[in-house]
């Protein structure tokens, strides 16, 4: 089958199996085009919560974002087209090390970004996004009436958060970091520029903090898109600090514009693991149990308060 007939055999079987497909940014671009919703973390779990209406949700993104997305619908099935597809940031904090946290600082509230595991977050107070980060610290620092508040498990988007709320982040752990935005460096920055002399640098909070001082915006996958389409028309060439599949959504959506990778290869391989005939098995085998994010009812419980607090801070 082409990609053609294998995106058009998938309209046709969401339908019928009563199925919303969302899907990030980061998706191949052949997902991206088939999804009933696309967007950033935050974005996704607001879609998740208030407009998914079918009884299955296929996310395609990593097992957090589906992780969420169940957790908040808990009368829905929410698939995982790909299993394996897992955030390896999620694996620097666990349950133990936030309690050990919380021992030593036991003041102080913990903010939990959404790239992590259901049991952590439900040991936190409060969830936060890439998008939303610096309003919950500051929203959580005056709920709580503290200087200062416990971060995990990304330690650029704490140092991000801390830096624009001059709020004292304690991160959890020291180096908690992604793979994909960590291995930009100085030197990619550089030449990127030497390349595109013209063109506005456009970065993620989760990349190094002498990266980020060097961009013209900072902003999650979304912020960074709406940016470029609000750009005045003068404005038309941009260097992407992400992964990859976001500039090719943006070169899909802004013909006059022209967007150019800040690194080559800046894959996420965990994002990738979803395909076009794994969504098409999802849907014709809704009862393969492997494929459904399901958070254990215990967890579930407790987790769901910093995802819902989060939800209505932002
Ligand atoms: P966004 O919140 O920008 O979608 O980021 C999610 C993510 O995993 C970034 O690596
Ligand atoms: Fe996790 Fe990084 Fe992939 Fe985002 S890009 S899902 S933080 S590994």
């Amino acid at each position: 089958m082409t990609v053609k007939e294998l995106q058009s055999e998938i309209i046709s079987l969401r339908k019928k199996a009563d199925a919303t497909i969302l899907a990030h940014y980061y998706q191949p671009i052949e997902i991206q085009e088939i999804a009933d919703f696309l967007g950033d973390s935050l974005g996704l779990s607001r879609i998740a919560k208030e407009k998914t209406n079918t009884e299955y949700i296929i996310f395609a993104g990593v097992d957090f974002m589906a992780e969420t997305a169940s957790i908040i619908n808990p009368d829905k099935h929410v698939m995982l087209p790909s299993y394996e597809s897992f955030c390896p940031m999620a694996a620097f904090l666990t349950p133990e090390k936030v309690r050990e946290f919380k021992k030593i600082y036991s003041e102080l509230p913990t903010v939990v970004y959404v790239n992590s595991t259901a049991a952590v977050k439900a040991e936190c107070d409060v969830c936060c996004t890439s998008s939303n980060a610096v309003k919950i610290v500051k929203a959580i620092k005056e709920e709580y009436d503290v200087e200062a508040v416990l971060f995990g498990p990304d330690a650029n988007l704490a140092d991000y958060a801390e830096q624009k709320s001059n709020i004292k982040t304690i991160k959890m752990p020291e180096n908690g970091h992604c793979y994909v935005h960590s291995q930009i460096t100085l030197e990619d920055i550089k030449t990127a520029r030497k390349a595109h002399p013209n063109a506005l640098l456009l970065v993620h909070p989760e990349c190094k903090r002498e990266v980020r001082d060097l961009a013209d915006f900072v902003g999650s996958t979304a912020q960074m898109y709406n940016f470029a389409k609000e750009s005045p028309p003068e404005e038309i060439n941009f260097i992407i600090g992400t992964e990859e599949g976001l500039l090719e959504r943006m070169a899909q959506d802004f013909h006059d514009k022209r967007f150019y990778i800040a690194k080559e290869k800046l894959i996420c391989y965990n994002m990738k693991k979803h395909n076009l005939e794994l969504i098409k098995y999802v849907l014709e085998h809704p009862d393969d149990k492997k494929h459904e994010v399901k958070v254990p009812s215990e967890i579930a419980k407790k987790a769901v308060i910093p995802i819902e607090k989060m939800l209505k801070y932002s």
